[in-house]
């Protein structure tokens, strides 16, 4: 079904849409369909779909004719021209670059780092006592840069932590601040503006770089060692940074590399820790989905560490997680502008207009997804029903997809069997977590879960 907006149901809408955007969406999608389009001021239009078929459209089919939305444009002041904000040829030669440090091979190597990661943090729990209460949202956080901070660095970032998350938080705070802004549409520089949440932004940016920069430069000073003839293989994603080198044997030049740490920690920690933290909330109120995970994780693992060979065998671990993604997808929004004019079963999209391809939306479409809102992750074990390609995208679609997903899945099996492992988690009676949209999909006020060894 396609719906088009008058003018003034649109100009309603606008409040809401900057207020509480997930709900505005899902409002409009469920009055007028899966294919709604907003005509905003100045000649501007939003087109918002959630039918699979439009989304490969959009992100696949005719990618050629889409870029990353203006709305991306705040990110770019942070991440320069890092993967995630980059565009044409410089980012298509940086993506051939960047690729192979995420082949399987090379990201299952980060696997003992990860689950050792995992055990620290287990430990400290096992010193806090029976019935403890953690707030799970800023402990997968940190454990999540904890694993990042390991596998880009090698390096422990738990020390810069309790600086760098705040740091972190503030970057994306002032992205979402501005982006809301009713003159962000309006004024092309208007993310530029400083304004006190941007600027607030520039300290947290400086204090992230000058984290980075310290680790570069501390890398660049350890010279090569002549003896080591063994040819290994580089040893974290800043040793492969550093040595890439393209068709032509030119390497990263020094501020790419700086740019590409930035998006890896950026991009890299936060959804991740977003999907465990939902993941365990999910599990805690739905006991039966628990226990078969206590039960296969126990018996897949027989009480030792986990590894990558056990992956593919954690098969409800893995479903567990896609399912929790499917209802809270870390990266709930993706957003195009179009090139060149096009249309969209019968819509028109301008040259310069908006298409937006929510993940949180086309997971809840029902036509795709029956009992859409139901907690089921039977629905990704191994010979379920087929579904359309895009009808589940936590990790995009297209060239743009996630470079990260391969590591994002080991990761989150890794960490959710060593933590079932040691623990089960219960929600603090009569908390009621709310899904706040930053960039991410995240915990508006926590998950405060009560711990009870195992
Ligand atoms: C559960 C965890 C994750 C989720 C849900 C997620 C989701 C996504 C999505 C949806 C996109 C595409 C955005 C778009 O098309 O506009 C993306 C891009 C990207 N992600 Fe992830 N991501 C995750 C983890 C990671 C990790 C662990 C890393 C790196 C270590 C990473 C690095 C990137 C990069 C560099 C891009 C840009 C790729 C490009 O445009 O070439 N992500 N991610």
């Amino acid at each position: 079904m396609a719906a088009r907006l008058t003018g003034r149901e649109a100009l309603h809408l606008l409040p809401s849409l900057r207020a509480d955007p997930l709900a505005a969406i899902s409002e409009l999608t469920r009055t007028h369909g899966d294919l709604v389009c907003v005509p905003l001021p100045r000649g501007n239009q939003l087109t918002l779909t959630s039918r699979p078929e439009l989304v490969s459209h959009v992100l696949v089919g005719n990618q050629d004719n889409y870029r990353k939305a203006r709305t991306y444009r705040p990110l770019t002041e942070v991440l320069g021209n890092g993967l995630l904000t980059n565009e044409g040829e410089s980012w298509a030669r940086q993506r051939r670059l960047v690729q192979p440090m995420f082949a399987r091979r090379r990201i299952d190597a980060f696997a003992p780092a990860m689950v050792d990661a995992a055990s620290t943090a287990m430990d400290r729990w096992a010193t806090l006592g029976e019935d403890s209460v953690v707030d799970v949202a800023d402990e997968m956080s940190a454990l999540t840069l904890d694993v990042v901070g390991r596998a880009l660095f090698s390096t422990d970032l738990s020390g810069e932590a309790s600086e760098m998350a705040p740091a972190l938080e503030t970057v994306l705070e002032s992205f979402v601040k501005v982006v809301r802004h009713p003159l962000f549409m309006l004024v092309p520089d208007y993310h530029r503006w400083p304004t006190p949440a941007r600027l607030r932004a520039r300290g947290a940016e400086r204090h992230l770089r000058g984290v980075v920069d310290g680790l570069i430069t501390a890398r660049r000073a350890v010279p090569s060692d002549p003896s080591d003839t063994s040819g290994r293989e580089d040893t974290d994603l800043l040793d492969a940074l550093l040595s890439a080198r393209d068709d032509d044997g030119e390497p990263l030049d020094e501020q790419q590399i700086r740019d590409e740490l930035m998006t890896f920690l950026l991009a890299g920690h936060e959804t991740t820790a977003n999907a465990l933290a939902w993941t365990l909330l999910l599990l805690s109120r739905h006991p039966d989905a628990r226990d078969r995970l206590v039960a296969e994780v126990d018996d897949v693992l027989s009480g030792r560490a986990a590894s990558a060979a056990d992956v593919t065998k954690l098969e409800w671990t893995s479903a567990v997680l896609s399912e929790s993604m499917r209802l809270y997808p870390p990266a709930w929004m993706i957003e195009r502008e179009a090139r060149d004019s096009d249309e969209l079963d019968g819509i028109r999209i301008p040259a310069g207009s908006i298409v937006a391809t929510p993940p949180y939306l086309v997971h809840r479409n029902p036509e795709h997804w029956p009992n859409p809102e139901g907690f089921d992750p039977h629905r990704f074990l191994p010979g379920a029903a087929d579904r359309h390609r895009l009808a589940y995208l936590p990790f995009g679609g297209g060239r743009r997809q996630c470079i990260g997903g391969g590591f994002a899945m080991l990761e989150a099996v890794l960490l959710l069997a060593t933590i079932t492992q040691r623990f089960e988690l219960d929600l603090v009676p009569g908390h009621q977590p709310q899904a706040l949209t930053a960039v991410t999909l995240r915990p508006a006020n926590g998950i405060p879960m009560m711990l009870r060894p195992r």
